[in-house]
């Protein structure tokens, strides 16, 4: 690399909004539902829905990687993804993940903890059938996160598929579907000016019931 890439003048002052103390509801779906609302009626972010996902890999290090936020409810966050790529073995082996979001826009970010569980096959089921042909067989066609030949080995494969399955119901592979996650924790950050930010922190005590902790900025 030819220069020094000296990023220490990059600031920014964060003053959109504040998580005022009358404003917090009891538990941190009803927030994080309302922020993400927010957020994607402010037009400004890309994919709201767009995540990182943290698990602990096989080989003892954390991995993040973006995946899509597909459904949310008191019972936790949905993602889909194959179940035999990287992230799928780490959490047979460790359930514990973090999904983070970053919405730059609203100067916010939440940090989930939790345990992640096997959607119901009837679930994953359901939205593989809501899925567009295209993204059904590039499920199929991909054993996401293992090495590849080449990109032409992936595009004849696809090809061999479309033909196999012309005109018929493309069934959802059972190594493909969901993960919930299972929120421990939530923590909600809001931007404020002097680095005084607010970070309010949700810790689970038992079945949907809620500590709330103010955290230093
Ligand atoms: C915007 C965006 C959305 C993505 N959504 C998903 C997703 O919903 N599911 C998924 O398995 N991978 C998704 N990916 C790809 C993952 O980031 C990752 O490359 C892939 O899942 C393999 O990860 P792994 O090898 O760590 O298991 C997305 C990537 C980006 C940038």
């Amino acid at each position: 690399m030819e220069k020094e890439n000296d990023l220490s003048n990059y600031r920014k002052v964060y003053q959109k909004s504040e998580l005022g103390q009358n404003d917090i509801p009891q538990d941190p779906m009803t927030l994080f539902q309302r922020w993400f609302y927010e957020v994607e009626k402010s037009g400004s972010v890309d994919e709201v829905n767009a995540m990182t996902l943290t698990t602990i890999g096989l080989d003892g290090f954390p991995k993040n990687r973006v995946v899509l936020l597909k459904r949310f409810n008191e019972n936790g966050f949905v993602f889909f993804t194959n179940y035999n790529s990287e992230k799928g073995k780490a959490i047979a082996v460790n359930p514990h993940v973090c999904l983070s979001f970053f919405w730059p826009a609203m100067e916010r970010q939440v940090i989930i903890k939790g345990t992640a569980h096997k959607l119901a096959e009837n679930l994953s089921d359901g939205y593989f059938e809501s899925r567009p042909r295209g993204s059904q067989l590039g499920a199929l066609v991909s054993d996401q996160s293992e090495p590849l030949v080449s990109r032409e080995y992936l595009e004849d494969k696809l090809k061999k598929l479309e033909a196999e399955f012309q005109g018929k119901e493309i069934p959802r592979p059972n190594y493909w579907g969901g993960f919930t996650v299972e929120p421990h924790s939530v923590e909600f950050w809001q931007g404020r000016p002097n680095r005084l930010h607010d970070r309010l922190l949700f810790k689970l005590v038992e079945d949907y019931n809620w500590e709330l902790i103010r955290l230093n900025p």
